[in-house]
Formats: structure tokens, C-alpha cells, sequence
């Protein structure tokens, strides 16, 4: 009887663990960010670092050629001490004109994809017109999955419309535990 409740006060201090971890939020800190957009693209492309805790993203694009096609590819690579070469942590390439337009809410793409473009004028569907586009304040640390581990980050994301790479984005950061 009394190892029958033992274990059942183990299991409920488990789960209460469990849904602790999974609320704990982390904190983001970014270095570095930088943007490389083709000329013919675009005459300036602003990409920096603000908040009070390096943890938001500001971006603006005067865009001078439409778009039609945004093949997306981003690459997360982790490393756990700051002397340590980073690894490939995931990769994954998609079609980012039905991103912005079909979004299935509620998965964890949509969530970090909200993130992004929640205090911006992100246009809805392809294709993009000619103009200037901004997101301020981007943060995704509360969009930020579980399991992506707390280490340093290096995220590559490459655009391509057709064939042609017209922008390349870098960020390195750091996930922290509060
Ligand atoms: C993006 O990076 C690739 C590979 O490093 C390079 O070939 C391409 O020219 C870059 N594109 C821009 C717009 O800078
Ligand atoms: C971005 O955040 C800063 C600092 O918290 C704030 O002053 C500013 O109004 C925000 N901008 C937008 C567009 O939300």
C-alpha cells in the first residue's frame, strides 16, 4: 500500500517537472547578424540587433525588383562551448511563398513564423511587390521548440528566387537558461 502511493507521488513529481521544463522560458541573446542581398535586388538592406537584452531582430528591405518565387533554406547548427566548431543541428529548404500564404496555424513553424512577422508589413502572398519592408522587433524565444538545445547558434537561412541566390542572412546567438 504504501510503495503503491510512493509511486504514485514519484509520478506526479515527475509530471509536475514536466510541465515546468516544458514552460520554462530561455532567454536569447544575439551577436551577430548579418544580411547580404544581391545589388540588383535591393539599394539597402538594414539588418541589427536591438532590445535591451540583445534579444529582438530588426529588419528593412527596400525591395527593387518583385519577387515571384522565395525558395527558402535554413541550416541550425549548434555548439556547446565557444571553442568547440559548430555542427549541423538541422537543415530544411521550403517553398516560402506558401509559407506566407497557406500557414497551418499551431505547428511549430507557424509559431516561429508569427514570430517573425508580427510587427512587420510581411505581404501575404507571392508575388512580392517592389517597396520597402521592415519587421521590427523580432523575438523568438517564446517560439523557440524545446528541442533545440541551450548552446551557441549559428543560423544560416539562403533565398532564392528560381535559380538565383538573392540573399543571404547569418545570425550567431546564444541560448540561455533563466
Ligand atoms: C550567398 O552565398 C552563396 C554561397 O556562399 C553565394 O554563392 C551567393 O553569391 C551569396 N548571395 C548573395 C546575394 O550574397
Ligand atoms: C520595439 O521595441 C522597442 C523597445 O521595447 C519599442 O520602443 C518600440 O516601440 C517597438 N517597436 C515596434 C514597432 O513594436
Amino acid at each position: 500500500m504504501f510503495s503503491t502511493w510512493l509511486n504514485c507521488l514519484r509520478i506526479i513529481l515527475l509530471l509536475i517537472h514536466l510541465i515546468h521544463y516544458t514552460e520554462a522560458k530561455r532567454h536569447l541573446r544575439w551577436e551577430c547578424f548579418d544580411c547580404n542581398i544581391g545589388p540588383q535586388f535591393s539599394d539597402k538592406m538594414k539588418c541589427s540587433v536591438g532590445g535591451t537584452r540583445n534579444s529582438v531582430l530588426n529588419v528593412e528591405i527596400n525591395l527593387q525588383e518583385e519577387l515571384d518565387a522565395i525558395k527558402t533554406y535554413v541550416k541550425i547548427s549548434t555548439r556547446f562551448k565557444s571553442t568547440s566548431p559548430y555542427r549541423k543541428f538541422f537543415d530544411i529548404t521550403f517553398d516560402g511563398c506558401r509559407v506566407i500564404s497557406d500557414m497551418v496555424q499551431g505547428t511549430m513553424v507557424s509559431n516561429m513564423f508569427n514570430a517573425v512577422v508580427r510587427s512587420s508589413n510581411q505581404p501575404r502572398k507571392c508575388p512580392i511587390k517592389k517597396g520597402l519592408i521592415y519587421y521590427h522587433n523580432i523575438s523568438i524565444e517564446d517560439a523557440l521548440p524545446m528541442f533545440v538545445p541551450s548552446s551557441h547558434l549559428f543560423i544560416q537561412v539562403d533565398f532564392f528566387s528560381k535559380r538565383q541566390s538573392y540573399l543571404n542572412v547569418t545570425l550567431r546567438g546564444e541560448i540561455l537558461d533563466k
